[in-house]
C-alpha cells in the first residue's frame, strides 16, 4: 500500500463548553470546557476532530509523494484512523472515494484558504427563514435589541468635503431608483418564456466568442469577468414559464438555449424552497437562476492564486446586478440571495461541490398587489402611498 498525505488540510483548536450534572448536583457551576483539534480538509464535507498524536503523524507525511508507510516508519493505529477518515490518501482500490475528491482538489488548483472557506461555508439542509424567526432576528428593531446599533452607514474622513454639481435625471436614474429587491411574488402570475429570454440575454447570454488557441474558447457578455473566463454555469429552475415546460434546465450562452436536466423531485416549489434555505418570500417566483461556479475554468488562469476566488464570487454579484436592472426595465420583479443551501443544490444537479458549486441563486416574476413582506421601497418608487 502506497501512501500520501492530502492536498489542503489545515487545523483549529476548539473549546466546548458543556453541562456537567454530576457536577452541578455536587454544588459546583457544572460547566465544563473540553480542549480539541479539528481538521479542516478540502476535500471533506466537514471538520474531523483529531488527536495531537495524529497530527504529528500527518505532519510526517509529504503531500506530493506517495511512501510505503512500514519504510517511511509510519505505522500504528494513529495512521490507520488518518486513512479512515481520508486526511492519509490511499492508492488501495477500496480507498477510492477519498483518492478521488482529493484529486479533485489538486485538479482544480485551489488556493488553501479559498477552498476550506468554500468547503466548509456550504449549506446543507438548513432553513434561515426559521432560525432568523426562532432568534427573533427579522426586524431592524430586532437587531438593535440584540446588536446594538450597527457601525455607521459612512466612514467619512473629516476634512473639508467638495461638493459634486448635481446632474439631471434621465431615464436610467429612473430605472435605477426602481430597482428593489422583490420579496411578494405573485404566486398566480406566470411569466412569458420571451420576457425570461430577454433577461437572459442581457444577463448571461455570450454574445460573441473568441477562440485564440487550440481548446480556447472566450466568451463576450454584457458583465465583467475576472480574467474574461467567465466560470459561473447558469441554471434555470422553472415553476410556471408558459412555453416552458416545469422542470430544471441548464442555460447554453452561446446557443442561448435551454437544456433539460433530470433532477429528482415530485415537487419543484418545495425543492426551491430548500435550496434558498426556507426564504418563502423568494419560492413564489415563478422562475429562478442557479449560479454554479466551475472554480477549474478560473483557476486555469489563476493557479493557486489568494484573490481568485474573490473574482469568482464578484463576477455573480455583476450577474446580479444585470440581472435585476433587466428585469426592473421589463416591468419584472426580481431577488439575489446568498442563502443557500449548496449542498442540496449540489446533489440535485449532480455536482461534487469541489470544481463545482453553487454561489448564488436569483429569481424573477411579478411583484403580487400587497406588500406582506417588508421590501426596501423608501423612496416609494415599488409600494406607492
Ligand atoms: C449578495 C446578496 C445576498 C442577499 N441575500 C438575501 C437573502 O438571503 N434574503 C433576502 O431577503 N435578501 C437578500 N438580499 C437582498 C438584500 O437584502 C437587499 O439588496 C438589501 O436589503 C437592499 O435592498 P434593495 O435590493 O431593495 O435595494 C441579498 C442581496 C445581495 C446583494
Amino acid at each position: 500500500m502506497q501512501i500520501r498525505r492530502c492536498a489542503i488540510v489545515m487545523f483549529e483548536p476548539r473549546s466546548e463548553v458543556s453541562l456537567d450534572l454530576s457536577l452541578l448536583l455536587q454544588g459546583q457551576a457544572g460547566l465544563v470546557t473540553r480542549m480539541h483539534w479539528q481538521a479542516l480538509a478540502a476535500h471533506l464535507d466537514a471538520p474531523v476532530e483529531v488527536s495531537i498524536e495524529e497530527i504529528d503523524v500527518l505532519g510526517r507525511i509529504e503531500p506530493d509523494r506517495w511512501v510505503e508507510p512500514a519504510q517511511a516508519g509510519l505505522e500504528g493505529t494513529a495512521l490507520a484512523r488518518l486513512l479512515e477518515i481520508g486526511l492519509v490518501i490511499s492508492q488501495e482500490p477500496g480507498e477510492a472515494s477519498h483518492r478521488d475528491r482529493d484529486q479533485r482538489v489538486r485538479d482544480a488548483n485551489w488556493w488553501p484558504l479559498s477552498a476550506l472557506q468554500h468547503r466548509m461555508g456550504r449549506w446543507g439542509g438548513i432553513n434561515s427563514a426559521r432560525e432568523m424567526r426562532e432568534h427573533k432576528l427579522v426586524t431592524a428593531q430586532d437587531l438593535h435589541a440584540r446588536f446594538g446599533a450597527p457601525p455607521a452607514a459612512v466612514d467619512a474622513p473629516g476634512t473639508d468635503p467638495l461638493m459634486l454639481p448635481d446632474t439631471p435625471d434621465d431615464a436610467r436614474d429612473e430605472l435605477l431608483r426602481k430597482r428593489a429587491t422583490c420579496r411578494n411574488f405573485d404566486a398566480q402570475r406566470t411569466l412569458a418564456l420571451p420576457l425570461l429570454a430577454q433577461v437572459l440575454k442581457r444577463t448571461v447570454q455570450a454574445h460573441a466568442a473568441l477562440r485564440p488557441g487550440d481548446g480556447m474558447e472566450f466568451l463576450k457578455k454584457h458583465i465583467p469577468s475576472g480574467g474574461g473566463l467567465h466560470p459561473l454555469e447558469t441554471y434555470v429552475v422553472a415553476l410556471a414559464v408558459d412555453g416552458l415546460a416545469p422542470g430544471v434546465y441548464h442555460y447554453h450562452p452561446l446557443e442561448h438555449a435551454l437544456r433539460p436536466v433530470a433532477v429528482a423531485t415530485d415537487d419543484l416549489r418545495t425543492l426551491m424552497l430548500g435550496f434558498v434555505s426556507g426564504q418563502d418570500w423568494f419560492a413564489d417566483a415563478p422562475l429562478h437562476l442557479i449560479q454554479v461556479a466551475r472554480f477549474p475554468r478560473s483557476f486555469w488562469k489563476y493557479r493557486h492564486h489568494p484573490k481568485a476566488y474573490r473574482a469568482v464570487l464578484l463576477d455573480a454579484g455583476h450577474l446580479s446586478q444585470q440581472w435585476m436592472l433587466s428585469a426592473t426595465e421589463l416591468g419584472l420583479a426580481a431577488y439575489v440571495t446568498a442563502a443557500i443551501n449548496e449542498i442540496d443544490v449540489e446533489k440535485a444537479l449532480g455536482l461534487d461541490g469541489i470544481d463545482a458549486s453553487p454561489v448564488m441563486i436569483c429569481g424573477l416574476g411579478w411583484r403580487a398587489d400587497a406588500q406582506v413582506t417588508s421590501e426596501f421601497d423608501p423612496l416609494q418608487q415599488v409600494w406607492r402611498g
